[in-house]
């Protein structure tokens, strides 16, 4: 019994947001996935018995929206999503325990159990609400979906919910001249009935539950705000088109997203839990386990007055503690599409080594949640003079003298005083780790790094070692022994580095305990590069791609640009990152060419017969005339772009262009459809 309530007590579940599946993953939800990741990986290595739990949130109206646009179903396009994400969560080494999904039959069960519950405890209402409507598209717009100027202060083209000039909140009816988002027309009221949750049945509930230590207290002060203002019932229900989970007494009604998604956190514990032999009920259905949540903080009403509020409905466990982080900055700027430091996790990753990102967002994160700002300069000067020329330099310098020098014989430690002073590092480390101060914790790394190499350096064993081999070898024992609680030290943020260093040093599997100065009398591994320094040119790189790329001029390419190519293949820098909506603006399709001439007094133009689905064909001219013959050209499978302006060309008029490959002039090759496509299929 004793036992069994112990180990209850020992279970700590983590969770971070459930990323949308309708983007991809950016440098700034990485900010919360490390954070996280660091804290469990610390939880685990100390001993606790901690789960990192996650996953898609893959539903709401934009992402059926998105996926109607690009003619997939739903459920085709979160599970691009889902994959890409996974993908990115690993290179950065995310480690989650589960990665589940809200579209799973796992959620919709405890999503209509929980709902059931509040119904049944009476805290569930009808409302009937005016809400508009677009009757072209013929469906309710969610705010995001209707722009207008705001009733408060004018501002024009602002969103359905809140005035980004003037910060106004407000409900869509009450937007001046509105205009759907889709289509560009006026909406109109309509009335619904929708389910309401009696979030004000909750008020004292919650005015216990946020001061029992569950909230930092920057957040707690305003979420105390919220509350004097007072709780409205909050609606949960929203009408189809919608994809989501159908309200089990309500057909064509489905649950909110919000509803669903935090509800995610439990179906995906479940699913861990039959995956290992566990029960789900140790961690929702009674108190014990330890519950917290990693969010940044715009969804912070959501993780304080909802969430808690409907576990509390519905007689679930609670949250322990909620913790929020700030939000991204690049180089001092909000990131933003438009402006272009708008950075994805795969866009880092073809130019940047996702440890350095892992550091650097340690370096700069605390328990407050304060906004963290990437900045470039910053990036490289701290990788280099810290995690380079200070901890790697320590371990590497002693490991390759050792290698060189003393054959890979580590001694005995014996210096007592260093040896101590390592320890007492070790444990702020832990404590700050512990506290989520991982700012703190870095700082303590390098000090301890700055303490075997200032030992190193005082005792000179590369001089030494000339005349007393065992001196020098008593300084590297003790280097290495500092290399080998470095690598403890920073497994939580970079475990690669530390399972390189552990492993040269016959340690790995190391838990925070084992940690002391035991690294003796043995034989360790030669040494090999740890980790590598940030170039200026890789950052330039990075940044490129967001810039605005050159249109490449017409013309042959230059003599040597073919020979350079196959040598090194020179990455092409993207054009700025553009949103899904201005990629599906162009209308892609696969066509026929049914014919094929020479125009006249024009070497590279060809005047092409293309069959692109409609009833006749389409006249383009392509400048392919040097790479293709045009009698080799009919019943070739092309791509066409079908909705360019038409254009004139040596007087005829080009309706669309065909895709090649290349630089131009005898450098083209066409992109090509299997000829069983058949013609007007749109290519996406
Ligand atoms: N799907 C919701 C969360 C549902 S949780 C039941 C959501 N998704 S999100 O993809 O927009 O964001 C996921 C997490 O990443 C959120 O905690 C959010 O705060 C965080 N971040 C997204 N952009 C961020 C920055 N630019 N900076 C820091 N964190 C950011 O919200
Ligand atoms: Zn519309």
């Amino acid at each position: 019994m004793t036992n069994e309530r112990n180990s209850s007590e020992d279970k700590v579940l983590v969770t971070a947001a459930l990323p949308y599946a309708n983007g991809s993953i950016h440098i700034g939800h990485l900010v919360e996935y490390i954070q996280t990741d660091i804290y469990v990986r610390f939880l685990k290595m100390t001993g606790r018995n901690a789960i990192y739990v996650c996953a898609d949130d893959t539903h709401g109206a934009p992402i059926e929206i998105n996926a109607r646009s690009q003619g997939v179903e739903p459920e085709e396009f979160i599970a691009r999503f889902q994959e890409e994400h996974e993908r990115d969560f690993k290179a950065f080494d995310v480690d989650f325990d589960i990665f589940y999904s809200t579209n799973s039959e796992e959620n919709r069960a405890w999503a209509y159990r929980i709902y059931e519950a509040l119904g049944r405890n009476g805290f569930l209402e009808e409302q009937s609400i005016e809400q508009l409507y677009c009757e072209k598209d013929e469906r309710f717009l969610p705010d995001r979906f209707v722009k207008g100027t705001c009733p408060r202060c004018e501002a024009v083209d602002q969103y359905g919910d809140v005035c980004e000039r003037c910060n106004a909140t407000y409900e869509p009816t009450s937007l001046k001249d509105p205009k759907c988002s889709l289509c560009g027309e006026p909406p109109v009221g309509r009335t619904s009935t929708h389910i309401f949750v009696r979030l004000d049945a909750f008020s004292d509930f919650l005015k216990g539950w946020i001061t029992s230590g569950t909230l930092q207290p920057e957040i707690r002060n305003f979420v105390e705000g919220w509350l004097r203002e007072g709780l409205r019932p909050w609606c949960v229900t929203r009408d189809g088109p919608y994809f989501g989970f159908e309200v089990p007494d309500r057909p064509g009604k489905f649950f909110y997203v919000w509803l669903d998604a935090p509800i995610g956190y439990i179906s995906s514990t479940e699913k861990w839990a039959k995956d290992h032999g566990k029960d789900v009920a140790e961690y929702w259905e009674r108190p014990g386990a330890k519950i917290v949540h990693f969010i940044g903080k715009d969804i912070v009403y959501f993780h304080t007055l909802f969430w808690p509020a409907v576990l509390e409905g519905s007689g679930l466990a609670l949250p322990s503690r909620v913790v929020v982080h700030g939000m991204l900055t690049v180089d001092g700027e909000k990131m933003s599409k438009t402006r272009g430091t708008f950075i994805n996790a795969a866009e880092y990753l073809q130019h940047l080594d996702p440890q350095w990102l892992r550091y650097y967002y340690a370096g700069n994160l605390s328990s407050r949640p304060d906004d963290l700002d990437l900045s470039f300069e910053d990036f490289k000067n701290r990788i280099n003079s810290e995690l380079v020329n200070n901890v790697a330099n320590l371990c590497h310098r002693s490991i390759s003298f050792a290698g060189s020098r003393l054959e890979g014989k580590i001694g005995r430690p014996s210096d007592g005083e260093l040896e101590g002073k390592a320890m007492d590092l070790m444990k702020e480390i832990r404590e700050h780790y512990e506290a989520l101060e991982f700012r703190k914790a870095i700082r303590s790394i390098n000090e301890l790094a700055d303490l075997g190499n200032v030992y190193f350096q005082d005792r000179e064993p590369w001089k030494v070692v000339k005349s007393d081999v065992e001196a020098a070898r008593a300084t590297v024992t003790e280097c290495v022994n500092i290399a080998g609680l470095l690598a403890v030290a920073l497994e939580p943020v970079v475990p690669r580095l530390s399972a390189v260093i552990q492993e040269i040093l016959g340690t790995a599997g190391r838990k925070w305990d084992d940690a002391c100065f035991d690294v003796a009398d043995r034989t360790i591994g030669s040494a090999r590069p740890l980790v590598s320094r940030v170039d200026q040119e890789q950052i330039d790189a990075l940044l490129a791609r967001n810039a605005a790329a050159p249109v490449p001029e017409a013309g042959p390419p230059p003599a040597d640009a073919k020979t350079k190519r196959t040598e090194e293949p020179a990455a092409v820098p993207d054009a700025p990152t553009i949103d899904y909506e201005k990629f599906a603006a162009v209308s892609l399709k696969t066509g026929r060419i049914l014919e094929a001439t020479k125009v006249e007094n024009a070497d590279r133009l060809l005047e092409l017969k293309v069959d692109v689905g409609e009833p006749s064909p389409r006249t383009i001219v392509a400048g392919i005339a040097e790479a293709y013959p045009p009698e080799g050209l009919v019943g070739r499978n092309v791509v066409v772009v079908t909705n360019l302006a038409p254009r004139k060309l040596r007087g005829i008029v080009s309706h669309g262009m065909v895709l090649a490959v290349g630089d131009g002039g005898k450098d083209l090759t066409l992109v090509e459809v299997a000829s069983d496509v058949p013609p007007g299929k749109p290519v996406r």
